[in-house]
């Protein structure tokens, strides 16, 4: 649900009209939408609220510091994979206390940070990093608490590239394994063993593949146990699909009301680390058209938002919903949505029916909150778009656009 609308011949975000946003802040432009935000975080505590449980929200999907402030107000906590995203999540205000760290690269000084920082738990990924984060701990007279990331070998039915916890996958220990792993980790010095982790993959629109990630999961939790190794929280990653066309993606509720009488009766905290499921369908990317062009073989669309603002038609061929931002009585045509950069892969949209337009209309691309922004570069040398958060009839610029100075800040030419 969103609250991205038409009023009569308007998109509107909550109670304004886009067009006004376009013109006021410029285009390509990315607007949330608050109560969108504040719905899904809802909808997720609701649906957990008889079992102890903390929402991670993934950063990974959008890290903007006015989210991340808005979800920490609801009670979310963050699922950060790197320092830089430690840096944001506790600026933003979200307790360390309910930050997991993921990721299979983790460095010295961003270990160090996470310590410094005292995070709730490492979901560690390989036993050469388990020995890594032992040795900080160490040097820092301090004990890391973990869990480990298992990968239960489970294919979440999604796309390849988002699919995570199969064996042919860099993430994780194969389940095979974990339980020697946990013993290992547990004799080490400087590791406190609190958690177990798990994240399947993402855009999973079947509630099946978590329930049997989990009960495979659970199996292992026994034996861990059995072990005396007290396992106390139960991280089982993100991955919810959402709506972009037409599919039919569960709720939350539904992720509940199949994944709790499965830990009932349990002493454990669920962790859950959802990214698209919150952000996804709080985001629209506003995008202006420049010119209309007719090929021998195709028309095109040509915006101002390239793959450099929006990388998932591109890398992925994912579908993202186009929206006149005003509807007019036109006839529908077939075009290419493409943008301005120097690459035949450069699309927002193929094939795509769309109402006729003109240089100067407004587009939305719908459903762009998650890994929009958060995935945008400034390939082409092209400034990263402003952000603005709609609140009822009111707005805000939460990012700026960024500017030719910004460009090449950091950048030197050495003197001869
Ligand atoms: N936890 C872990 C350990 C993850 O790796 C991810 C996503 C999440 C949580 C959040 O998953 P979500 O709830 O958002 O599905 N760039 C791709 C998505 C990559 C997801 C990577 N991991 C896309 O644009 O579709």
């Amino acid at each position: 649900m969103h609250l991205f609308k038409y009023r009569k011949n308007e998109l509107y975000a909550e109670d304004v009209p886009l067009k006004l946003l376009a013109e006021k802040y410029g285009t390509p432009l990315y607007v949330y939408s608050y109560n969108t935000l504040v719905r899904h975080i809802e909808a997720y505590k609701k649906a957990f609220r008889t079992f102890p449980h903390i929402i991670c929200f993934a950063l990974k999907a959008n890290s903007n510091l006015a989210i991340l402030r808005v979800l920490a107000e609801h009670g979310a906590g963050a699922d950060i994979v790197s320092g830089g995203e430690l840096y944001r999540a506790l600026t933003a205000g979200i307790p360390p206390s309910k930050i997991v760290y993921a990721g299979v690269g983790k460095t010295e000084n961003e270990i160090r940070y996470a310590l410094k920082s005292k995070i709730l738990m490492f979901n560690v990924e390989s036993e050469n990093e388990l020995m890594e984060i032992n040795r900080v701990a160490g040097k820092m007279k301090t004990k890391a608490p973990i869990a480990l990331r298992v990968n239960p070998d489970i294919d979440p039915q999604t796309h390849s590239y988002i699919a995570t916890g199969l064996k042919k996958h860099k993430f994780g220990i194969p389940i095979e394994n974990a339980l020697e792993f946990y013993k290992l980790a547990n004799s080490l010095k400087n590791i406190k063993v609190i958690g177990i982790h798990k994240h399947i993959g993402s855009q999973i629109t079947k509630v099946a593949p978590f329930v049997d990630a989990l009960k495979r999961i659970l199996m292992l939790v026994d034996e861990v146990n059995k072990q005396g190794v007290d396992i106390r929280y139960l991280d089982i990653g993100g991955g919810l699909g959402i709506p972009y066309r037409d599919e039919a993606t569960p709720y939350p509720k539904e992720l509940a009301k199949n994944l709790i009488p499965l830990v009932k009766g349990r002493e454990l905290t669920l962790i859950l680390e959802p990214g698209r499921s919150i952000a996804g369908n709080a985001g629209i990317l506003l995008t202006k058209t420049l010119y209309l062009k007719k090929g021998p073989e195709k028309e095109f669309v040509i915006v101002d938002a390239g793959m450099n603002d929006l990388m998932r038609p591109s890398l992925y061929n994912a579908y993202h919903e186009i929206l006149p931002v005003v509807k007019r009585r036109k006839k529908k045509v077939v075009s290419d949505v493409v943008g301005p950069i120097c690459e035949s892969g450069d699309f927002l949209a193929k094939d795509r029916l769309l109402q006729q337009v003109s240089p100067g209309d407004y587009l939305a691309v719908m459903s762009a909150g998650a890994y929009g922004f958060s995935m945008s570069s400034n390939y082409n040398s092209r400034p990263k778009a402003a952000e603005v958060m709609v609140k009822g009839k009111r707005h805000f610029l939460i990012r700026k656009r960024e500017t030719y100075e910004d460009l090449i800040r950091g950048e030197t030419i050495p003197s001869k």
